[in-house]
């Protein structure tokens, strides 16, 4: 079964297309950096009206490069949430047209799901139960699967998510928009520990994230220190704000490793991306003795493989998929 997958949950425009054994025929997306890059962050009417300027050259080329014509396509699959609604709306809209027109069934996926199903594209034998750590620039959670499927949310992040705590670092310190990556190479040339970031702790002992204190703390120091990209310090400061953001997100994870004992770790979403949490989450998946998966950069951002990739794994489960054209976005899970 061939299934063509479409992301237009945020500010990128994707299409994928996967065969019945998950190999990866096509992955195009595009970004809309430049866009909203002078507004330091996303505009959701902007992102809406590009989606719909790009949809169908991206599910275009996405079909030239997998080789395939449109009627060769046996299932599609669209995210349906959580995003930017007008964003969520346009794939959705073309998606069901596309399904409609070529009688095919169409598969939803929550974007959450999808990104915890990009770690199968390159890796087909993940086994359960499986943790998952999701860090993006909406999202901060910890799913555990105890088998296909079967998703439980053990944390999320009671305030701002991980990227957006990062974005918003580089954003007051003008080093433009998305600011984690250019966190994530400046703070390779810094010192990790020369600022201590005290870890987010929950009075009430959950493994829930809370990163709205901890960049408030940040803020304060540019302030206090007068950090500028001028600054002797600056990299130390970028550094050591990566390091405590890192050191956050991984606490959590080991401490769900201990509730749950899973047999394997899976790391995504868009900040799974950086550099430094990848290796030392790999680091310490091989303390703990669990096998880690970290998806390839480019399926960590948002992408519509990952949503393909879902689709795949519904499919198996789901002989008889139809379309149902009352369908609709939603903005939170
Ligand atoms: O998954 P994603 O593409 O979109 C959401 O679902 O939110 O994640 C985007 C986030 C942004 O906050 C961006 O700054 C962050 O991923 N990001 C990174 C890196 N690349 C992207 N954060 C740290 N290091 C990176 N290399
Ligand atoms: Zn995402």
């Amino acid at each position: 079964m061939k299934i063509l997958g479409i992301e237009t949950s945020c500010d990128e425009t994707s299409a994928a297309v996967v065969d019945h054994e998950l190999c990866l025929l096509s992955n195009v997306v595009l970004s809309q950096d430049e866009i909203h890059a002078p507004y330091g962050g996303i505009v959701p009417e902007l992102a809406s009206r590009r989606h719909i300027r790009s949809i169908a050259y991206v599910v275009g080329e996405c079909l030239e490069c997998s080789g395939l014509r449109i009627d060769e396509i046996e299932a599609f699959a669209v995210t349906q949430g959580p995003g930017l609604i007008g964003s969520l709306l346009v794939g959705l809209s073309f998606a069901k047209g596309l399904a409609y027109t070529h009688g095919r069934p169409l598969v939803p996926a929550d974007h959450l799901e999808s990104h915890i199903y990009s770690a199968f594209i390159e890796n087909r034998d993940i086994t359960y139960p499986i943790l998952a750590l999701l860090v993006s620039g909406g999202h901060t959670s910890l799913f555990e699967l105890k088998g296909p499927l079967n998703f439980r949310l053990l944390a999320k992040t009671r305030d701002d998510a991980a990227g957006e705590a990062l974005d918003k670092i580089a954003k007051f310190l003008g080093l433009g928009y998305p600011g984690g990556p250019v966190i994530d190479r400046l703070a390779s040339e810094g010192d990790p520990e020369r600022f201590p970031f005290a870890r987010p702790q929950m009075s009430d002992g959950s493994l829930d994230f809370s990163f709205s204190g901890f960049k408030t703390a940040g803020l304060r120091q540019i302030r206090k220190l007068g950090i500028t990209r001028a600054h002797p310090d600056f990299l130390d400061f970028i550094a050591s704000f990566e390091a405590g953001v890192i050191r956050a997100l991984l606490y959590n994870l080991d401490q769900a490793i201990h509730h749950v004992e899973p047999r394997s770790l899976i790391l995504c979403g868009g900040v799974a991306r950086n550099s430094k949490l990848r290796e030392q989450f790999l680091e310490l998946a091989e303390n703990r003795g669990v096998p880690g998966y970290v998806p390839s950069p480019e399926l960590c951002t948002d992408n519509a493989a990952m949503v393909a990739a879902l689709a795949h794994e519904k499919l198996k489960n789901d002989h008889s998929p139809g379309l149902d054209l009352t369908l609709n976005a939603y903005s939170r899970r």
